[in-house]
């Protein structure tokens, strides 16, 4: 068991980071021992960074929540069922019957929310003996990479998101579907950077456009967030790690390389606000 020294200050302690503008693993660090004024610091860390890493983080479930919450209000899935208790806790669980896995696209959670999720923290109790990382990308990186032009053209422009996955991965109804409009640009309200806001999972439309206009655009779009590895970060997991990110500037693609062995989560997710430009 490794032994862990109290820090006053997160910025005194040991970090890593995974890349130049994406993923900080932050060493000697238990968040259960954190107060307020550090989760804080922690939250302003996970905006400027992306995502944040902690390894060796043993804790129930009721100790995650009461993590979770001080780091915002807790969101509840509109579609996932919850374990018994724990209403805000998302179960991210595969094993050999299994046949997909969650979040095993690129994808910034439910952003067919109104207010969709700031945060989310998953810690992982059961890893595959090889396989199930889960990738990063940067939402900040992947519209400075783009020209001016096409910035020009993004900025303004309005996306439609649905949970309509939803119905293939809950059964739920079409008529239960979440829904809502965001900027395709979006200024994060911590770091004040702008950050691309589409992805293939949930944003179904760019509004005002024909169906070939935008079908050529957010492929584009959701190629461009795939492919560019130079603002994408890998993090291998182990029982007890916990990785903290911030959907308002990365998104995240649980890599499903493992079966027929199982992998076994729980995820807290705090409330954003409404996405503006
Ligand atoms: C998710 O939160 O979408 C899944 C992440 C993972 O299982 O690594």
């Amino acid at each position: 068991m490794a032994s862990y020294r109290r820090v006053n200050a997160l910025s005194a302690c040991p970090r890593v980071d995974y890349s130049p503008g994406l993923g900080t693993e932050l060493r000697d660090v238990q968040l259960l021992e954190l107060g307020d004024e550090e989760v804080d610091e922690l939250a302003e860390l996970v905006s400027e960074r992306g995502v944040v890493f902690l390894r060796d983080q043993s804790m129930t479930l009721d100790q995650q929540v009461r993590v979770g919450r001080m780091l915002g209000e807790l969101h509840t899935h509109p579609a996932a069922q919850a374990p018994e208790g724990f209403p805000e806790v998302l179960v991210l669980e595969a094993d050999p019957g299994s046949t997909r896995a969650a979040g095993a696209w690129w994808h910034t959670d439910v952003s067919c929310d109104q207010r969709p999720p700031a945060l989310s923290m998953l810690r992982l109790c059961d890893v595959p003996s090889s396989g199930g990382d889960t990738v990063w990308s940067s939402m900040y990186a992947a519209l400075d990479s783009l020209s001016s032009t096409m910035q020009g053209i993004l900025v303004g422009l309005t996306a439609r998101h649905t949970g309509a996955v939803y119905q293939s991965t809950y059964g739920m109804d079409a008529s239960e579907w979440p829904v809502a409009e965001h900027p395709v640009v979006r200024t994060h309200p911590v770091t004040g950077r702008r950050a691309l806001y589409v992805n293939q999972v949930f944003t179904s439309e760019i509004v005002g456009m024909r169906p070939r206009e935008s079908e050529a655009l957010l492929g584009f779009l959701f190629d461009h967030i795939a492919y560019g590895v130079e603002f994408q970060t890998r993090f291998r997991w182990e029982p007890d790690s916990v990785a903290i990110w911030d959907n308002r500037c990365v998104q995240h693609h649980a890599v499903w390389d493992y079966h027929p062995e199982s992998r076994l989560g729980y995820r807290v997710t705090t409330v954003g606000e409404r996405p503006v430009l």
